[in-house]
This record gives C-alpha cells, structure tokens and sequence, in this order.
C-alpha cells in the first residue's frame, strides 16, 4: 500500500527521501509528497502522479537535513495533491505521513472542527495531525502529544510525525501497518519497506504493533504506547541492492519471471534429502510432529498466495492424505470459522504483511490453534507473529504482478508435502526420491519454457485487442488458470476469468465465439482425456485455442490455434511450469497495450488496508 520514509541525519533529505519513495513507488503510487524543514519551517510539496513529478517540483529544499516522504494508495479521498501525504495542521508546525485507516476519523474530524481546527483534505489522515496539534498545546513534547492522541484513535497505522518545534526528531508508530527504522551512523531513517532505506544501512530495528519510537539522529528510544521502554536488538539485512533493481530488464516482472530457474533452486536449497527421499525444513523442525499429527489443514490467503494454497490442496490431499481447506483471508477472519484440536493452520503470504492475512492468523491463534507460515519477506509481521514457518527465499519481489513468489511458494508446498507425505508413509522413500529427482529437474526445465518467450510474444501481438480470455485447467492446473486469469486482469486490464474446464458448460460456454480466446492447460496427466473433450467444446463453437501442453503432443498441435510446449513433470510439480507461459502471455500482452507493467492502476503490492 502506501509507501513511507523518513530521514534525519547529515545527509541532504530531500534527496535521500525522493530516493527511497522512488524504491517504495510500486507499494502504491497515486500520489506522493513530502515534508521537508528548511529555515525553521516544514516545507510541503506534493502532487498527484509519480516520484519522479514530485522531484521536479521539489525546490529550495536542499538543506534541510530532516524530512518525511510518502507515496499514496488511495483509501479515503480521491487522488490529488491535496489529498496526497504529507498532512499538516492548522498551524502547519506538524506534518504526518501515514499508511493505514483510521475508522473513527469522522467522529475525531467533527470534535476536531468544533474546536476551532480546520481541515484541507478529505483524508482521514489528516485528523492525526490536527489530533496531535490539539495535545501538542498541553504536552511536554512530541513523543507525548502523539501517545495521547493515539489513545483516541481506532484502526491501523504506520506513521511519521515532524515538527517544525523539534527539529531534531522523528517520532514514528505502528500498529498493523509495517515500519522499521534503519540506524547508520549519525542518521537514521524509518521506512514501512526495507528498500527504502538498504542503500544508507543495513542495520535495523523492526517495530511492533503499538509500539512507538522517538528518533533523533545519533539515537532511537522504543517504547510501547504505554510508555514503557523497549529493547530491542538489531537486525542485519542480508538481500543486496542489485535484487532490487532491474538489472537491465525493461521491467521487474520481466526480471522476476526470468529469475524463477534460481528463485525456484534457493527454495528447495539445503532442504531435500536425497538419500532418503524426504524434505527438511529448518523453520518446521521444532513443530514437525504437530505438522505430520495434523487431522486437517487450513490455509488462509489473498490474491495470487491464495492460488498456491490452493494448489497445496490438491497435492497434499492427493499425496499426504490430510484435508485440507483453503480459505480467503478476508472471509475467514469474519466468518467464525469452525477450529478444532488437531488443525493447523498455513498463512502464505509474499510479503508477510496482508492484512486480511495477518488479522486471519491472529483470529486463528486467539482459536488456540498453531499457525505457520509460508512466506517471502525476511522480518515481516507474518514471519514474526506465526508460531513456525518456512521462508520462500524468492528475493524482493518488486512487481506488483506476483510471479516468482508463486513458484516459490508451489515449491514449498510441495517440500511441505513431501515431509508430511512421507511421514505419515502415505509416500515410500522411493516415491520420495523421484519426487526429488524431478525437483532437480524443474530450473532447466524453467529455462525451457523461458526461451520460447518470443513465441509467446506473438500469440499476444495476434490477441491484443481482445476483450476477454477465458483460461481452462483441470485438477492441479485448475488454480494455474485462475493465476493465469489475475495476471491478465491485473496488467493488461482485459477481462479474464479462470475455470475448471468441465465446469465450462454451466455457464462460460455461452461467451464463446469467434472472438473468444479461450488458454487451455492440458497436461499428459490424469485429467487430459477430459481436457480434450472439452478443447473440441470450445471448437465446435469457434472459440479460439492457445494450449499449453507438454511437449510432442500431437493431438493437440491439431486442436489448437496455438501451441505453447512445457517439458514433462511430475503432475503435483506440474504447476510450477505451466504457469509461466501464462505469465509471459500476460506480460507481452500488457506491453503490446501499452499498459504499465510494473505499476498497474488502481493495484498495490502490498495490501496493509481491509
Ligand atoms: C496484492 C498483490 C498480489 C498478492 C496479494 C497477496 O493483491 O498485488 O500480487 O498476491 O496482494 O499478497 P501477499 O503479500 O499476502 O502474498
């Protein structure tokens, strides 16, 4: 969602600043500003549109050596330069940044107004500022006025405080939204993303929920909103700067979808026992009996980690022999799911920090029921408040269309599987070991599937002013055309919707004509009889067909308008390589529109609102 930062040190903010909310840009990106204290006053500027507008319109601000920045997502208020953070109050003496809802805002805005405050904007930001003006006239300080005035407030923040009386302090606090506050020498800097801030230092400090910090440039004192100091130890960031930027790809998600034959061998890194025909998770160890013992599992997710839960449904019943059921983070969280002795549940999670995702675990460890995750970000809040977990090791994912997250995620569904699978004997040690030996297999096979990109290129330059695409799959595959189906919505803009392809004919058979590409996926596997069937529905009504099939299949060469060939594998790893045709497949299609890849409108990469 929104992205934050914050800078107080020897350096020049401004450009300090511009440069990290440049790095947070694909968090949400409708708006940006920042705050800046040049001469004793704060400084305003913001705009709706890019960092990159901002920093052109950023005069006479070089100086200051103290500041605040933020890109916005919209919640409250339509995007514009006066809904765009930073807010300030009356007196314009303090400016905040926030990412979050304040729920009460309009309870606060009308008792705020009766006091005599008065608001610019339609965001609910901005009763924060007005909030901390109203108990900076009685406080003793900044830090004091902001504990005060978040006692009063309900919902979620992240937020940043200045103040043109403290010129030498930031005061930041969260509850539900990320931060962390990176201490270099003689400065400090507070972001809600890592990137922001790794080019200064990579010593950090994560903070919690409702905690607050007070940071000047030589020090940070934590403490939590009852006043109560913190220690905290710090941590060091291990990922490099090159993982975050391009490295000569046009875009990050041309980059990450690249990335997946290495993405794919850090995930199993270290973790299969070949000579046994079993996984090993650092992460489960401790809990390996409750995760084996298991009588279900529940996984809670949204968007595209909710695609991999349910492929993990599909393996893990099939193999492991456990029920498992997939819920939406969203709609389990209110719908008084039923938990019983025995559950476990599985948050995924790319960033770790999806709020509809982490108020579902809180929900099901208040149930008393143990809660791993499966997740990407080193550190985030997911990672943090799960009682075990495995990490992706996918490496930043900076494209708001995830890609090399969800192979990485399939991939640790599938060690997960196979530990449990073998375990409970429901898989012997040499179904195990092919199992692995095919694991092996799958980054050359990726590179395959990658060098027919040009291919791909003009299957999207043929059905580029499509209005819709209709995507097919069968067992395993069926969650891969949903995937398949997100990704084109998500950066083409063209209405797709993804199906089990026998559940065609209740409905989705009425769309189809001459002008209705429908992707099948049609693998040699347990269904591709029925997939054949239902490729001639679509036929027999003109429909177009783009196949992804495995390689040398000749029936469907002659069944299809087009052909997209995938090397053979297992059918639970089958996953893995058939989305990522359809991953190109989008990509191409969103460039031949001339959409904006790495940035689609109206998405966020990180959901840290309901
Ligand atoms: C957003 C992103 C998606 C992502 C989803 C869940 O919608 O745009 O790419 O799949 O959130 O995010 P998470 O970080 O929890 O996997």
């Amino acid at each position: 969602m929104c992205g934050i930062v914050g800078y107080i040190g020897e350096k020049c903010a401004c450009d300090v600043l511009v440069e990290g909310l440049r790095r947070l840009e694909y968090r949400g990106y409708d708006s940006a500003g920042v705050a800046l204290l040049v001469d004793d006053h704060i400084n305003v500027v913001k705009t709706i549109g890019k960092v990159s507008v901002l920093e052109n319109i950023i005069h006479d601000s070089k100086s200051a050596r103290i500041g605040i920045g933020h890109t916005r997502w919209a919640t409250h208020g339509e995007p514009n330069s006066v809904n765009a953070h930073p807010h300030t109050d009356c007196s314009g003496d303090i400016a905040v940044i926030h990412n979050g809802i304040i729920e009460n805002y309009v309870a606060l805005k009308k008792k705020l107004s009766c006091l005599g405050h008065e608001f610019k904007s339609q965001t609910d930001t901005e009763v924060l500022a007005h909030l901390i003006e109203e108990f900076n006239s009685r406080a003793d300080n900044l830090e004091v006025a902001v504990r005060l005035a978040l006692r009063e407030v309900d919902g979620t923040f992240g937020l940043v405080v200045m103040s043109a009386k403290e010129p030498e302090v930031l005061v930041a606090a969260r509850r539900g939204s990320p931060l962390l506050i990176g201490l270099g020498e003689s400065e400090k800097l507070i972001a809600s993303d890592a990137s922001a801030l790794i080019r200064h230092t990579r010593n950090v400090v994560y903070m919690h929920d409702n905690e607050i910090a007070v940071v000047t440039r030589n020090n940070v004192s934590l403490k939590n909103l009852d006043d109560e100091t913190i220690n905290r130890e710090a941590e060091y960031l291990t990922f490099n700067l090159e993982q975050i930027e391009k490295g000569g790809f046009d875009h990050f998600m041309q980059k990450e979808i690249s990335e997946q034959p290495e993405t794919i061998l850090n995930a199993f890194r270290g973790r299969l026992k070949d000579d046994e025909g079993i996984a090993t998770m650092g992460g489960l160890r401790d809990v390996e009996d409750k995760v084996t013992n298991a009588k279900r599992f529940v996984i809670i997710a949204c968007g595209t980690s909710w695609h991999a839960a349910l492929v993990g449904k599909y393996i893990m019943e099939q193999h492991a022999r456990i029920p498992v059921e997939v819920d939406y983070a969203s709609e389990f969280r209110y719908r008084k799911p039923v938990l019983m002795e025995g559950d476990v549940v599985w948050a995924i999670s790319q960033s770790g920090e999806t709020l509809d995702t982490l108020a579902a675990l809180r929900e099901a460890k208040r149930a008393g029921v143990p809660v791993y995750g499966i997740v990407n970000v080193v550190g985030s809040t997911i990672a943090r408040e799960t009682d075990a977990g495995v990490y992706i090791h996918a490496g930043p994912e900076i494209g708001v269309a995830s890609t090399k997250a969800f192979t990485s995620q399939l991939a640790v569904l599938n060690l997960i599987n196979l530990l449990v699978s073998r375990k409970r004997k429901t898989l012997d040690a040499k179904q195990g070991k092919e199992i692995i030996e095919e694991m092996h297999r799958l980054p050359e096979k990726i590179c395959q599937i990658l060098d027919q990109k040009e291919r791909i290129k003009e299957i999207a330059e043929e059905f580029r002013d499509s209005r819709n695409f209709l995507y097919l799959g069968r067992g395993v595959n069926f969650p891969v055309a949903l995937e398949g189906a997100l990704k084109m919505k998500e950066i083409s803009y063209i209405h797709a919707e993804g199906y089990p392809a026998a559940e065609m004919k209740h409905g989705p058979i009425a769309l189809i004509d001459e002008d209705m590409p429908a992707v099948f996926i049609a693998l040699g596997h347990s269904t591709y009889h029925k997939s054949l069937s239902n490729i001639q529905e679509v036929l027999a009504r003109k429909g177009k067909v783009i196949v992804v099939a495995n390689e040398a299949d000749g029936r469907l060469k002659d069944l299809s308008d087009h052909i997209i060939e995938i090397p053979r594998t297992l059918e639970i790893l089958s996953p893995i390589l058939s989305v990522i045709p359809l991953q190109l497949l989008s990509y191409y299609m969103a460039i031949e529109r001339g959409c904006n890849v790495d940035q689609p409108r109206n998405l966020a990469k990180s959901v840290t609102v309901e």
